[in-house]
């Protein structure tokens, strides 16, 4: 496997690839890979010729008071989970190599002004303009996202549709701990009590789900998912909702396809977690 901090070096590499007729798969992550990252690298791997993992905490879409400083890195055992999964390319820049005092920047109307576009209003220009960024420079066929940042996806779909990026997205299932707590970087943030606490958040994803199929509305299935949290003394409910599954916005009753997230806060840590109903 190799590594690149440039995205000359990239550019290069992935033409070679591209002489040969090699199909590309793209994984962008911020690192410090769990679980959740290795099944979108091993999907990745199954589907094209070859893998790029980005490795990049990409500053543009933390806001002033965010973890940006903090966010987890630890880049050798990134490289070292990416090559078990397959993974042919770690690029890796500096943000400098990304970033030159940039005055262009990708925008997605409607889809991020809901959810987590409400607490992160810049959150979401970030992911738009570093993800449109890696694809410029790796030209993939086929990009990989969780399901997990399931607005994220959302919002990337559209700007591919609308962008005409040609670029297929594959959106992959949540990964768990045993116990539920969907993995995420930022779990290493949580004490041991914390770790317990937010539990709540698979709890009222399970709630959530029983609610919905019984056919009860966004109202019912809030509120019993809202009870769940609201009884574990560390948790602090950012937003939980019902959204329509393709504009992210809320919707009353569930008549078509829906997301139900939701974003808590367990001590400092602010987490999501999220399930998906299709109507039949
Ligand atoms: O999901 C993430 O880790 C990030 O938002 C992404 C897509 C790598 C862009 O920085």
């Amino acid at each position: 496997m190799k590594t690149a901090n440039t995205v000359n070096e990239v550019r290069s590499i992935v033409r070679e690839w591209k002489k040969q007729g090699l199909s590309v798969g793209l994984v962008p992550t911020m690192g410090f890979l769990h679980e959740g990252h290795a099944s979108l690298i091993k999907r990745a791997h199954e589907e094209n010729d070859r893998v790029v993992v980005s490795d990049f905490v990409n500053p543009t879409q933390f806001g002033p008071n965010e973890d940006l400083e903090s966010y987890p890195r630890d880049f050798e055992r990134d490289c070292r989970l990416s090559e078990e999964m397959g993974a042919d390319l770690v690029f890796h820049p500096e943000p400098s190599e990304m970033y030159h005092d940039p005055h262009t920047y990708v925008t997605i109307d409607t889809l991020s002004e809901t959810l987590c576009g409400v607490t992160r209003p810049i959150h979401f220009r970030g992911v738009c303009t570093v993800v449109s960024k890696l694809f410029n420079i790796v030209t993939p066929d086929r990009a990989y996202f969780g399901q997990k940042d399931a607005q994220q996806l959302a919002i990337i779909r559209k700007m591919v549709l609308d962008m005409n990026y040609g670029i297929e997205i594959v959106g992959c299932p949540i990964i768990r701990e045993e116990d539920g707590l969907a993995k995420s970087s930022r779990n290493t943030y949580l004490s041991e009590e914390e770790r317990k606490a937010a539990l709540c958040l698979s709890r009222a994803v399970k709630k959530g789900q029983e609610v919905i199929s019984a056919g009860c509305s966004s109202e019912s299935v809030l509120s019993a998912m809202k009870k769940i949290i609201e009884a574990e003394p560390l948790a602090k409910i950012d937003y939980v909702s019902v959204v329509d599954a393709l504009d992210m916005q809320p919707v009353d009753k569930v008549e078509k396809d829906v997301l139900v997230a939701m974003a808590v806060y367990i001590g400092k840590t602010r987490l999501i977690d999220n399930f998906s109903f299709e109507v039949a």
